[in-house]
């Protein structure tokens, strides 16, 4: 079983333990593989959801098949995230996949544990990424696991209190960069290949292997009955690429034969693979990137052209909406008892129109996925909902009294 790195527009092929991300054409790099196992394999990975092994418990590393090999993965074990059925007025059935249930409270986890795996396994001493926040709490998380010295780059002040905190509290040194996202990712490219640093970004297709799991454990969720969609929100497009990677080779497994669209949700105030996709994709111009949504404040992503090849080969869209919009989503989300980020809640937004413009149907099989958890941005709750609290003396016949006037 042979693996190795190869230039998605050129051709060219480079060895798997080779560091570099880009070709020397310039094009971006992605994993591939001899051979994958044929349909049966399904069978397998449905004997290990009932395993005791760290490896077959990961909702990662249970489908090790379609990645790396490695003799010692570092592993929560991650990826043990539900799939709940939501209910919305018009849809009969609409899924969310919450990969804020990973061990760090976001998607990056599947990610980043073949991407340390990958670092350890080729010696690194030290990993750096550029983060709107989530990426850097889960390398750091990792490499502390590992053992290994985690450096993160953050856009200055721009950053969920809780994501800070947790990069904070895994002990990675961190750098706050006086410029925004886009910024720090030009510059930890720069600093981790002069300096040796084993880059952990999006950009790393080794990470990007881990992402592809998030479509794996959904299909075999839904015992392998392929939805029509499956909606994500698009920052710097790791997802995208890492979905539409999966799907490819799923297929190519024989393992589906049916294709879900993928429809990305960027913030229209951080929207250029949208505006790309609305043109053909004939032009591509990175924007200076505003939302609510941090996560997803990015205005050059690094993995356009793999995002673009996941949207064509699966018929997809990308959609953007608004600040409002996606407050609003999250909103339902919360009430609903599964919450979850702002830049999450995209997808339901999406969602809700791509409903309203008619592209989506109500009776269509539909899986949201949830990036991140509620907690992560807990500063954003006051402006989606009514922070109201009873003040009451600590007298019970008060605290009876106003009771009796607000139970049902
Ligand atoms: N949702 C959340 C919660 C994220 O943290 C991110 C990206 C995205 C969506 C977008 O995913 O980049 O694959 O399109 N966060 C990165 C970070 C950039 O640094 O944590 P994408």
């Amino acid at each position: 079983m042979k693996q190795y790195l190869k230039c998605i527009r050129c051709g060219r092929v480079y060895p798997l333990h080779d560091t570099r991300f880009r070709c020397d054409c310039g094009g971006l790099l992605e994993v591939r593989y001899s051979h994958f196992p044929g349909p049966s394999i399904v069978d397998t990975w449905e004997k290990r959801t009932g395993s005791r092994e760290p490896l077959d418990q990961s909702g990662v590393w249970r489908y090790r098949e379609f990645l790396i090999r490695s003799s010692n993965p570092v592993t929560y074990p991650e990826g043990r995230t539900n799939l709940y059925k939501l209910g919305v007025d018009g849809f009969e059935n609409l899924y969310v996949k919450h990969e804020g249930e990973n061990p760090t409270g976001s998607f990056k986890d599947r990610g980043m544990t073949v991407g340390i795996t990958h670092a350890k396994d080729l010696g690194m001493k030290a990993v750096a990424c550029a983060s709107t926040g989530n990426t850097s709490a889960s390398m750091a998380a990792y490499a502390a696991r590992a053992g290994i010295k985690a450096f993160v780059f953050l856009p200055s002040g721009r950053i969920a209190a809780g994501k800070l905190a947790q990069a904070v509290a895994y002990g990675a040194t961190i750098f706050e960069v006086m410029g925004d996202f886009d910024d720090a990712m030009n510059m930890v490219v720069k600093v981790s290949k002069e300096l040796g640093i084993y880059l952990l970004n999006s950009l790393n297709p080794v990470r990007l292997e881990g992402q592809k799991t998030i479509v794996i454990d959904t299909l075999h969720q839904l015992d392998w009955e392929i939805p029509d969609w499956i909606i994500l929100p698009g920052g710097n497009l790791g997802n995208t690429s890492a979905f539409g990677k999966a799907l490819m080779e799923l297929k190519e497994a024989g393992i589906i034969t049916k294709v879900p669209r993928l429809a990305t949700i960027q913030a229209l105030g951080a929207a250029p693979f949208f505006r790309s996709f609305v043109n053909g994709f004939k032009t591509f111009q990175p924007v200076k990137a505003e939302t609510v949504a941090t996560a997803i404040r990015i205005g050059n992503p690094v993995n356009f052209e793999k995002a673009k090849a996941g949207i064509q080969f699966t018929k997809g869209i990308v959609e953007a909406v608004t600040d409002r919009e996606i407050l609003d989503a999250k909103r339902i989300l919360d009430r609903s008892g599964i919450g979850c980020e702002p830049a999450s809640a995209a997808s339901l937004a999406g969602v809700l129109k791509l409903y309203k413009m008619g592209v989506i149907k109500g009776y269509e099989r539909i899986v949201l996925i949830l990036t991140g958890n509620l907690l992560k941005d807990p500063e954003i709750v006051p402006k989606v909902h009514d922070v109201r609290s009873i003040r009451v003396s600590s007298r019970f016949e008060d605290i009876r009294g106003i009771l009796k006037e607000v139970i049902p």
